[in-house]
C-alpha cells in the first residue's frame, strides 16, 4: 500500500475505461490482510482508517460486514473492536470493483491507492476529524485561537481535564490552557457548571469542547512564509494521559473582495494557480508523499501558489504539503452531482451518499491552513436544470454548518448570470471555466459579486515537439469537443510553441494577460500543471494521456513554464526555444521568455541576429532565422548590463547518456524516491533533441525502480518497466528506497552509447 493496479496493466484501445481513462483497464480487486493484535489490547478502540480506495469499497473483518464505500476519493474508517480476535489471527478483506466503466473522464486507477491506518486508542478518544481549529488575528501582538474538540466515548467524563498546548514549529510551547470537564448530568447543578471553564454541548454519545487561547505576537502563514504551529489536545485523567492528538495549524486572515480580489493577512495577491489530478505520472495513482513534493517543488519553482484538486478530494498527504511549502488550495468535492457525465460515475451514488460525502470531506480537511475555499462541483451539468438551485443551496448549506470560515465556490463553464447555480444565491465566490473573453464585463454581469478563474487555458503542447512557421498563428483543436478530430499532426504530436488551445480555452498568453488586468479578479487554476494519465484531447488512441500540462507527465517542464517563471518569480529568466537541430535553409522562429531586463539580444555562430524588447503586453520575442547548424547565444540585458546568457547548439549523434539524481540522499523508509533523469547527449555534451534511443536502467542495492516515463503521450511502454525510451532526448526513472541504509547505484545503458550511473546513499531513520 497505497497502490494503483491499472497501472501495472498494458494499454490496451479496447479498455472499456478509453482514452479517457488512460486506456488502462479497471476490473475487480480483493485485498486480503492477515495480522496478530496482542492480548494487551484488549479493552481498546480499534480501527482501520482509509485514505482513499478506488472504488465501490467493501470491507469486512473475520467474515463480519464492516461497510460498503463507493466514493473513490473520500476517506473513511471503520470499527474493528466488536470482530477482533487478540493473540491469534484477524483477517481483513476488501473488495474493490471498478468494474463497471466508463465511470470516470480521466484515469482513476484502481485498488487501495492511498494509505491505510491501524488506530488504536482507549475508550476516551478525540474523534477522528475531531479537532477543528480556527484562529484570528487580533492585533500585530496576538492571535486568538479556537479549538473544538469532539470526544467519544466520554459518557463519564467527570472530574477529566483536557490539556492543550500550543508549539511553535521550533516545538517551543506558546500557549496552554487546560479545563476541567464535570459532565453534564442531572446532578450538575448551575453552580458546578459555572465552574467549567468552557462550553460543553451534547452530541449523542459524542462531546463537543471549546477551548480559547492566545498567541502572543504570531508568525502568520503565508505563501512565502507557510509557518506553521502545533496544537497538541491531551484527555487526563489525573496524570494519565487518555489520549492524546496532534494537530498542526497555520494562522492567517483572507478575504475575497468584490474590487480587489484576494487578500492574504491584509496583502493583495493574485492567485497563480493550476489544476492538477490526482495521478503521478508512472506510479499511477498510488500515493506517494515525495512524488507529490515533487510535483509541488516544481511548480514552487515556476512561481505557481495555487492548487485546484480536481476534481474531487485530494489525498490528505498532498495537502500537508500544500500547508507546508504555502499553496492556496480549492478544495473539491465532485465532477458530477445527480445527473451523469458517464454512465457509472458517481450519479448513481448521489442520492445515499453525497451529504456524507461532502460533511467527511469538510471534516477532515477543515483544518488545513493551505485551504481557502470549497468547491463543491465542476462543471456540473446542474447549472442548465432548475434542480442546480436547490442542490446549490444544500450542499453549500452542509458546508457552512461544518466549516464557516471559508467561501463556497462552484467551477462553471456556463458562467451567465441565469445560470442556475448561480442563481441560488448559495456561491460566495463566483468561479468561472474559461471564457476569458468575458472576465471584463464581470462586474457588469454580476454586480457585487467575488471572481476567481476556477479553471482556464486547456492549451496543448507535446515537450520538445515544434511546428516551426508560423510559430503565432493559433489553432484551435479539436474543432468541437463532440466531433472526432482528424486534423493535427500524424504522430499525434502537438507543438509546444504557446499556439494550440482547445476552442474552449485559450493559448497560456492569451489568458494570462486578460487575468493579469483585473484586480477584482482573484486569480486563476490553469488546466493543468502537469500532464496526466487519460483524456488525451484532442486526439484518439494510441494518444492516452493528457496534452494539457506546463510539464509534461514525466516531470520535465515544456517550454510555456518559463514564460510562467518569468511573469511569477522575480529569478532571473531567459528562455529560448526551440533546439537548432533543422535542415539547412529551413525558416525557424525562434522565441523567448525573459525577464528583469530592458531586451534581449540575438546571436547565430557569433553573429548578431538583432535586439529585441517586448512591448505593450507582449510575453515574449521572436525572430525568424533560416537554419545555419552552430550556437544560437541569447544575452538578456538591463541598463546596458548583461543579466543572463543562453545558448543552444546543433547536437550531432547520440553518443553517451548523462544521469542526474534530484536527491542523492532518500530516507531508508522503504517509501522515499529519487528521481533519475536520463540525457542523450552528442560527444560534446549537447543534448540531442530527437532522440529515441532505449535506455535499459538497473539498480544495485536496497532500491527498486517503480516507474519509467518519458512524457510522451502515445508511448505504449509500460511505466513498471526498467527500460524505456528516451523522448526527445530525456527520459526518467523514479527509484524507491527499501528499508536498510546503504548506497545504491543506478546504472543506465543503452546500445551504442557510452552507459552513465549516479550513487545514492539511502540513510537510516
Ligand atoms: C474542462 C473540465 C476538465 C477537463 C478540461 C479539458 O471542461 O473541467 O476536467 O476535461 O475541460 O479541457
Amino acid at each position: 500500500m497505497p497502490h494503483d493496479w491499472s497501472v501495472e496493466l498494458p494499454f490496451d484501445s479496447t479498455s472499456p475505461t478509453g482514452t479517457g481513462g488512460g486506456a488502462l483497464r479497471g476490473g475487480m480487486g480483493w485485498y486480503t490482510k492477515e495480522f496478530i493484535l496482542p492480548v494487551t489490547d484488549k479493552g481498546k478502540e480499534i480501527s482501520l482508517y482509509f485514505e482513499g480506495v478506488y472504488c465501490k469499497s467493501t470491507v469486512w473483518l473475520n467474515g463480519h460486514l464492516l461497510g460498503y464505500r463507493p466514493n473513490g476519493y473520500i476517506s473513511f474508517g471503520y470499527d474493528l473492536s466488536p470482530y477482533l480476535n487478540y493473540g491469534t489471527k484477524n483477517m481483513i478483506v476488501v473488495k474493490v470493483n471498478n468494474n463497471e466503466q466508463p465511470n470516470s473522464r480521466w484515469y482513476s486507477g484502481s485498488g487501495i491507492y492511498r494509505n491505510v491506518w491501524l488506530q488504536k486508542t482507549g475508550k476516551v478518544s478525540v474523534a477522528d476529524w475531531g479537532t477543528f481549529i480556527t484562529t484570528k488575528t487580533l492585533n500585530e501582538s496576538s492571535a486568538a485561537v479556537k479549538i473544538k474538540t469532539t470526544i467519544k466515548g466520554g459518557g463519564k467524563l467527570m472530574g477529566y481535564t483536557i490539556k492543550v498546548n500550543l508549539y511553535n514549529a521550533q516545538g517551543q510551547s506558546v500557549s496552554t490552557d487546560e479545563s476541567l470537564i464535570l459532565h453534564r448530568d442531572k446532578n450538575t447543578t448551575a453552580a458546578n457548571e459555572a465552574t467549567v471553564k468552557k462550553s460543553i454541548q451534547e452530541i449523542d454519545k459524542v462531546e463537543v469542547f471549546t477551548n480559547s487561547l492566545l498567541i502572543k505576537n504570531p508568525r502568520l502563514w503565508n505563501i512565502d512564509d507557510p509557518y506553521l504551529y502545533k496544537a497538541v489536545v491531551k484527555i487526563m485523567n489525573g496524570d494519565r494521559v487518555l489520549d492524546e492528538c496532534t494537530t498542526s495549524f497555520g494562522i492567517r486572515d483572507f478575504e475575497f473582495d468584490v474590487n480587489k480580489g484576494f487578500i492574504l493577512n491584509g496583502k493583495r495577491i493574485k492567485i497563480n494557480g493550476v489544476c492538477n489530478h490526482h495521478d503521478l505520472g508512472s506510479l499511477g495513482t498510488a500515493f506517494n508523499y515525495r512524488a507529490a513534493e515533487r510535483q509541488l517543488e516544481i511548480l514552487k519553482a515556476m512561481g505557481c501558489n495555487g492548487i485546484r484538486t480536481s476534481h474531487n478530494p485530494p489525498a490528505p498527504g498532498l495537502l500537508d504539503l500544500c500547508d507546508k511549502m504555502g499553496f492556496i488550495v480549492m478544495d473539491e468535492a465532485f465532477d458530477m452531482w445527480k445527473m451523469r457525465k458517464n454512465p457509472f460515475d458517481y450519479h448513481l451514488d448521489w442520492d445515499q451518499w453525497h451529504k456524507k460525502d461532502l460533511q467527511d470531506l469538510v471534516l477532515r480537511d477543515r483544518n488545513h491552513p493551505s485551504v481557502f475555499m470549497w468547491s463543491i462541483g465542476n462543471e456540473i451539468p446542474e447549472q442548465w436544470n432548475s434542480s442546480g438551485i436547490s442542490l446549490a443551496k444544500e450542499l453549500a448549506d452542509i458546508v457552512k454548518a461544518l466549516d464557516p470560515t471559508r467561501p463556497v465556490t462552484s467551477a462553471l463553464n456556463d458562467p451567465q448570470p441565469n445560470n442556475k447555480i448561480y442563481q441560488s444565491d448559495a456561491l460566495d465566490l463566483v468561479g468561472f471555466n474559461y471564457h476569458h473573453q468575458d472576465f471584463a464585463a464581470f462586474p457588469k454581469n454580476f454586480p457585487g459579486q467575488k471572481f476567481i478563474g476556477t479553471e482556464t487555458v486547456s492549451a496543448l503542447a507535446t515537450r520538445g515537439q515544434y511546428d516551426l512557421i508560423p510559430s503565432d498563428s493559433i489553432r484551435r483543436w479539436p474543432v468541437r469537443w463532440d466531433i472526432p478530430f482528424n486534423a493535427g499532426n500524424k504522430d499525434l504530436t502537438v507543438s509546444a510553441y504557446d499556439n494550440v488551445s482547445t476552442p474552449w480555452g485559450s493559448t497560456h498568453e492569451e489568458t494570462w494577460k486578460e487575468i493579469k488586468k483585473y484586480d477584482f479578479l482573484a486569480g486563476q487554476y490553469i488546466w493543468t500543471g502537469f500532464d496526466y494519465i487519460g483524456e488525451p484531447t484532442p486526439y484518439p488512441w494510441p494518444a492516452r494521456s493528457s496534452y494539457f500540462g506546463i510539464i509534461d507527465l514525466a516531470g520535465f517542464p515544456k517550454d510555456v513554464y518559463y514564460m510562467y517563471q518569468s511573469e511569477w518569480t522575480n529569478q532571473n529568466v531567459l528562455h529560448i526555444f526551440p533546439h537548432w537541430n533543422w535542415k539547412p535553409g529551413t525558416a525557424v522562429d525562434i522565441w523567448a521568455y525573459y525577464n528583469n531586463a530592458d531586451e534581449v539580444e540575438l546571436f547565430l555562430n557569433g553573429k548578431s541576429l538583432g535586439v529585441k524588447s517586448k512591448s505593450g503586453d507582449e510575453l515574449h520575442v521572436k525572430w525568424r532565422v533560416p537554419f545555419v547548424a552552430g550556437s544560437l547565444k541569447a544575452i538578456s540585458r538591463k541598463d546596458g548590463k548583461i543579466v543572463l546568457i543562453t545558448e543552444t547548439k546543433t547536437a550531432g549523434a547520440p553518443a553517451k547518456i548523462i544521469l542526474s539524481a534530484d536527491r542523492n540522499q532518500v530516507k531508508a523508509d522503504g517509501n522515499d524516491l529519487s528521481f533519475i533523469t536520463a540525457k542523450v547527449e552528442d560527444v560534446n555534451g549537447v543534448l540531442v533533441p530527437d532522440a529515441a534511443n532505449l535506455i535499459q536502467f538497473s539498480v544495485t542495492g536496497n532500491a527498486v525502480i517503480v516507474g519509467t516515463d518519458n512524457g510522451c503521450q502515445t508511448s505504449m511502454e509500460s511505466f513498471k518497466a526498467t527500460s524505456h525510451k528516451a523522448f526527445n532526448g530525456l527520459c526518467l526513472a523514479v527509484i524507491q528506497a527499501g528499508v536498510k541504509a546503504g548506497a545504491i547505484t543506478i546504472t543506465a545503458t543503452s546500445k551504442g552509447l557510452s552507459p552513465a550511473s549516479v550513487k545514492i546513499s539511502v540513510n537510516g531513520q
